[in-house]
């Protein structure tokens, strides 16, 4: 049986487009089998729709607590037997009970090197800003599990980006969406073809199977 995912996206989905292309060509061994956005007007919809990917909008404002809103999310993902969840741009905080449902089969990228310049509001551009104004030579990528807080949940892998000759915000991003579309599909992977141990904040990967 072909694991089935879960991409939760909010706007323009670069991401979810390379993590499908990946799905199909075999380098991920699993199907995209849901959408999930907050966003009605996000990018990505018709994108997923086109190749017949189950879209549901579930937006969190629509209900009472966080508790109802993970309800409603964890009703979608029975439906559609998900396995595994990756917030590909996905800007909303995951509820409690989805995060214990899915216990560290959930795994989100974040645009810079955690722990520095990560935590609430700090996403999109805005990540991008902080790592131009701190002038920092060096930036990248971080994929990690989701645990209830932002951005600190255990690290799967990390890339780094060259940034010294980057003169804008715009650039340093170009430059890490680049290392994004490449590192995201191979986390992905990583993550379904293992049973990552988890100790502290620290994964330790050690092959049970592999599928090529
Ligand atoms: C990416 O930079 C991702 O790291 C961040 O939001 C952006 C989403 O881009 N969390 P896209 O929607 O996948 O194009």
């Amino acid at each position: 049986m072909v694991t089935k995912i879960a991409v939760f996206a909010s706007g323009r989905g670069s991401n979810f487009r390379e993590i499908y292309k990946n799905t199909r060509s075999g380098f991920i061994p699993a199907e995209i089998s849901l959408l999930v956005s907050d966003n009605p007007r996000a990018g990505i919809i018709p994108f997923a729709e086109a190749h017949s990917i189950p879209v549901s909008i579930i937006q969190p404002k629509k209900f009472s607590s966080s508790h109802d809103f993970g309800m409603a999310l964890l009703d979608v993902l029975a439906a559609q037997q998900i396995e595994y969840i990756v917030l590909a741009g996905y800007l909303k905080k995951i509820p409690e009970n989805v995060v214990s449902a899915f216990n560290n089969r959930i795994i989100n990228i974040h645009p810079a090197l955690l722990p520095a310049f990560g935590g609430q509001g700090m996403y999109g551009k805005h990540v991008h800003q902080a790592v131009f104004k701190a002038g920092v030579k060096v930036s990248g990528i971080t994929i990690h599990l989701v645990n209830e807080e932002y951005d600190s949940g255990p690290i799967l892998l990390q890339r780094a980006a060259d940034i010294a000759d980057c003169e804008t915000p715009e650039e340093i991003a170009a430059a890490v969406l680049k290392l994004e579309h490449k590192a995201f599909p191979e986390a992905i992977k990583l993550l379904l073809e293992n049973e990552p141990e988890i100790d502290g904040n620290r994964v330790i990967i050690r092959k049970v199977h592999e599928t090529n």
